[in-house]
């Protein structure tokens, strides 16, 4: 079977996501797509970027002919998933810049002028094409996709969209520019739901989800429950639901690692769903492993469990000094968390059918270590934005002693961006167990999984080195060494290494 044969098997809809501005549709959709493998398409990201260079070349709507122009400027980014979440002018990535408030201000009219949406109306439909997509805009299940598979309409009051934006900024809901950007968000909903030519507008068999009041992981898990609800529907009426996937119609940002001349390019590996629930396997294979570890040791789990968050995004950052170490975590943590564990594992382990299906059900996405930590750290950051657990080894290796080694910077950047709970953990005496360079675990008196006390690494950075929490690169160096002295904390002192010393208040 040809690797094409083998994808094609794959089922996946073409699911349209309409609704009006600060719906929720980017980032709904986005954190969707990465929990059903699907790829995703923000279309408002062209529009958007269309409009910025017409701002920056002072092109009106009244110059159709002009703004058509621009459109071969745009192109969208594709990431190592395939999600089209960037947008680049030239090949510069531009999508923070598209996202400013001067564009939010100049976007609708310019995205109401029919020559515009003709010219980006057959790449939008391009994208599509290859199926296993959720597409997000105003009028893909009226325009672009009328025969999309699944409709889907988010929508929220003008007054929640305004408080969510508002607070996405970083204001406060009832103050002046609050009230600015409701206004905003209700000049900008009657121009694009009245003007002439694909008006935002549910398709009369879209499915409407209304999202006032819920938690975000709460109406990602909508989305994924409709398009899983779907595709079952679908594939138990016999209609064919695989479709080619994954060829994304447009080039990959430019960022990306690209293969060495001559060396050998290798099959892509199918990306891991995110775990975001306990399902029974993850139960099932947790207690098998406990039963196995228990035959070899006693492993008792200190501190304090319950202050680890329930909801939201957990970095659980580990010491690494056996094999044994995801076990002692993911097995004996996973369920009295009530949440599971995301990984990061090596892309070799994907290559073997049955342990590659075991790895993913324990929640590891596969990474590629030859092309550098760009890739592990795009994934790890998709899991914390989407708001689940992943847990990581900052070191990168396991210890050859036992004792802490050097960690990478990486924990410290994601723990930085995500704004994520940092758990610190110390497993202590693994190395005794199963030490690096044995085949097989021994028997060992007993091993101890503590949890330190959860925190946010720029409130105590800022706490305790607010000098380095200002400076980039510093706050990343200070970050790294105050994760690592905290996990450091939780160990016997002989495994303290390098981070040993008095431990932090
Ligand atoms: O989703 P957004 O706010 O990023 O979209 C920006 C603008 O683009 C929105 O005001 C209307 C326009 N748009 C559109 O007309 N059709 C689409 N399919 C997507 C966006």
């Amino acid at each position: 079977m040809s690797d094409d044969a083998e994808v094609q098997s794959r089922p996946g809809l073409v699911v349209a996501l309409d609704g009006p501005a600060s719906s929720g549709k980017s980032s709904v959709g986005a954190a969707a797509a990465v929990a059903l493998g699907y790829r995703f398409c923000d279309t408002g990201l062209l529009y958007r970027a269309v409009t910025w260079l017409a701002v920056q070349r002072g092109i009106g709507e009244s110059d159709p002919a002009g703004l058509v122009q621009l459109v071969g400027s745009v192109q969208l980014l594709a990431d190592d998933g395939g999600r089209l979440a960037h947008v680049a002018i030239d090949g510069e990535d531009v999508t923070d810049a598209v996202r400013g408030p001067d564009v939010d201000a100049a976007v609708s009219a310019v995205s109401r002028v029919p020559e515009v949406r003709a010219a980006l109306l057959e790449r939008q439909r391009r994208i599509a094409s290859a199926g296993r997509i959720i597409m997000a805009g105003r009028d893909i299940g009226t325009v672009v996709l009328p025969n999309a598979d699944l409709k889907l309409y988010l929508d929220a009051t003008a007054e929640e969209r305004a408080r969510r934006r508002a607070e996405e900024r970083g204001l406060a809901s009832d103050g002046p520019e609050a009230a600015e950007i409701l206004e905003q968000l209700r000049r900008r909903d009657v121009i694009d739901s009245t003007r002439p030519v694909a008006p935002l507008r549910a398709a009369p068999d879209a499915v409407h989800l209304q999202t006032d009041g819920n938690e975000f992981e709460r109406t990602v898990r909508l989305v994924v429950d409709a398009v899983q609800h779907r595709e079952a529907e679908l594939a138990g009426s016999g209609v064919n639901v695989t479709a080619t996937p994954a060829q994304p119609a447009v080039p990959p940002r430019p960022t990306q690692p690209r293969a060495a001349p001559g060396r050998r390019q290798r099959r892509p590996i199918e990306p891991t769903p995110i775990a975001a629930f306990l399902n029974p396997l993850i139960l099932f294979g947790s207690f098998v492993l406990r039963v196995v570890v228990r035959l070899f040791t006693r492993v008792r789990i200190e501190g304090d469990l319950a202050a680890i968050p329930r909801a939201g995004s957990v970095l659980i950052a580990a010491n690494h000094a056996s094999n044994a170490d995801p076990v002692l975590i993911g097995a004996f943590l996973n369920p009295r968390l009530g949440r599971p564990m995301n990984w990061l594992g090596k892309r070799e382990v994907f290559e073997w059918p049955v342990l590659s299906w075991l790895v993913r059900q324990a929640g590891v996405h596969p990474v590629d270590r030859g092309a550098a930590d760009v890739e592990a750290f795009r994934s790890a950051m998709r899991i914390l934005e989407a708001g689940h657990v992943l847990a990581v080894f900052p070191e990168g290796t396991r210890s050859p002693d036992g004792r802490l080694q050097a960690a990478k910077d990486g924990v410290a950047v994601l723990a930085l961006r995500s704004g994520a709970t940092v758990v610190p953990i110390g497993v202590g005496d693994s190395d005794r167990l199963w030490p690096k360079g044995r085949l097989l675990p021994r028997f060992t008196p007993s091993v101890t999984v503590t949890i330190g006390a959860p925190f946010r690494l720029n409130e105590a950075l800022a706490a305790e080195d607010p000098e380095a929490a200002q400076d980039r690169r510093r706050a990343k160096e200070a970050g790294t060494v105050l994760i690592m002295r905290r996990i450091a904390a939780l160990l016997p002192e002989r495994q303290r290494g390098i981070y040993g010393g008095s431990p932090p208040s």
